[in-house]
């Protein structure tokens, strides 16, 4: 079972150290937050796992690791100068600040009201009495299109000519550098471009912990095919289900999560059809990843506006030039490490009626692979169990955890709420002290989630734990 409610697991993040309040000692900036020496492992491997499975584990895509900031020509082409803008809404009356068509659709139960124009939705949500979430009067300003993109300065002097843009998404750094990865890589069709990123947006309402923030980090994918060869709606249901299936084979329930398919009216502007795969988070369904098909709009844009020939020359036909067309799977990296904490997180009562908080983490996320607890403090326990720290971080890819503070029972519950999937114990009979038991050299392992105690040898320990 999921956690039930955000507050639950932003209190264990904090005590635990996956993820802390940001500026907290100034206190705070609203809706940022910070990774701790937790949070840091288990999102360092999300981004390991999905990179393993859709870059090395394929011979059709190569990655890049493109700048944050770019030419504003860039985003001047991309459409987003135009066109990236959420309705803004202000109150009249407490001067708030709300996005109109979310709280509109609140009211309505609805999932989306894009069919409504921006002039329509002041009207509207007097008409419908949506009330001010700070004051709780229905006073609103006609509605003002937002731009998102944070804008800031190149260089000293801080005029027109210097403005940059934070890149509100990593996508277009892979088509600005589309030319020079076919002409380094020059691949095949259908091949795709990866990359995990920052991007930033000025969210007129963030919130709900790290789902949805003003600067995060995206894993996204340009996948460029031949619209004369290939088909788009059987690549797209292709990916479409590999995306659902790198959630599920990391832990997530298939009840928890559905596809959803964008209106017409809702479809971002560069979009022919979006679907994207939602979570049920304690709020209800939000956005986790999504598919889009971009078509050859964001090539043939920069193609309009650089001036430079951004056709693919058909390797087997030389007078075959075109602009490719491209799907793009993208997944938001910290929505999804959040929604595998909240799946991970679990409240059980034991068969001897204690209770426990247990992250039950997939294994390959888990931050803490290994947790090394000497039954006591005595030296000769302290030093066997240090030789096995550093055998297994010398001779394996295991993070290891070497914990001598408290009971060992109140070891064992720390390492359940962090996820920790094997805790080894050194006892007195591993160094011997308990030679009519015949397990010198033998240290005790203990699974997570069935609690099951195993006497292991220390020379096949390394091969057991790189098998579990
Ligand atoms: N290049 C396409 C693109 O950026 P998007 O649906 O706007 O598409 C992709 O964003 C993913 O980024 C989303 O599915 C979501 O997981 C994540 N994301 C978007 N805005 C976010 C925010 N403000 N905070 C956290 N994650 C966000």
């Amino acid at each position: 079972m999921p956690a039930t409610s955000l507050d639950q697991l932003v209190s264990l993040c904090k005590r635990r150290g996956f993820v802390f309040p940001g500026s907290e000692i100034y206190g705070g900036l609203a809706n940022t937050w910070d990774y701790g020496p937790l949070g840091v492992e288990l999102k360092n491997r999300v981004k390991r796992q999905w990179w393993k499975t859709f870059v090395h584990r394929r011979m059709d895509m190569v990655g890049v690791d493109t700048s944050i900031l770019m030419n504003s020509k860039v985003w001047e082409a991309s459409g987003h100068v135009k066109n990236f803008v959420d309705p803004m809404m202000e109150c009249k009356n407490c001067h708030g600040r709300v996005r109109g068509d979310k709280l509109l659709e609140e009211k309505l139960g609805v999932e989306a009201v894009t069919v409504l124009t921006i002039e329509q939705l002041q009207p509207m949500m007097t008409a419908e009495k949506v009330s001010c979430p700070q004051c709780g009067k229905v006073d609103w300003a006609v509605a003002k299109k937002f731009n998102m993109m944070f804008e800031t300065h190149q260089g000293v002097v801080q005029d027109e000519a210097a403005l940059v843009y934070l890149r509100p998404e990593t996508a277009q750094g892979m088509f600005v550098n589309f030319k020079s990865i076919l002409d380094t890589i020059r691949p095949r069709l259908p091949f795709g471009v990866a990359q995990i990123g920052k991007a930033f947006r000025n969210e007129i309402t963030p919130g709900n912990f790290t789902f949805r923030t003003r600067e995060f980090e995206q894993m996204e994918i340009e996948l460029f095919f031949d619209p004369s060869t290939t088909q788009w709606e059987p690549l797209f249901e292709e990916w479409k289900k590999m995306q659902w299936d790198w959630y599920t084979s990391l832990g997530l329930a298939s009840e928890h999560l559905r596809f959803r398919e964008h209106a017409k009216e809702e479809l971002a502007f560069y979009s022919k059809r979006t679907i994207d795969i939602e979570y049920l988070f304690p709020w209800g369904w939000g956005e986790l990843s999504g598919l889009a098909n971009r078509t050859d709009y964001d090539l043939t844009q920069h193609e309009k506006a650089s001036g430079q020939d951004m056709r693919f020359t058909d390797p087997d036909d030389a007078t075959k030039k075109f602009i490719p067309h491209v799907l793009e799977p993208t997944f938001g990296c910290d929505r999804s490490v959040l929604t595998f904490l909240l799946e991970a997180y679990t409240e059980e009562t034991l068969p001897n009626g204690d209770t426990r908080t247990v992250l039950k983490l997939d294994p390959k996320l888990a931050p803490i692979d290994v947790a090394i607890l000497p039954l006591s403090k005595k030296d000769n326990l302290i030093s066997k169990a240090k030789e096995l720290y550093t055998k297994l971080v010398h001779e394996t890819d295991l993070t290891v955890q070497f914990d001598i503070t408290g009971s060992i029972g109140k070891r064992y519950r720390r390492q359940d709420e962090i996820g920790t999937p094997k805790c080894i114990t050194i006892d007195f009979g591993t160094i011997g002290e308990d030679e009519a038991q015949g397990t010198r050299d033998t240290v005790t392992i203990r699974d997570r989630d069935t609690l099951k105690q195993e006497r292991v040898g220390i020379d096949s320990l390394i091969d057991r734990l790189k098998t579990k």
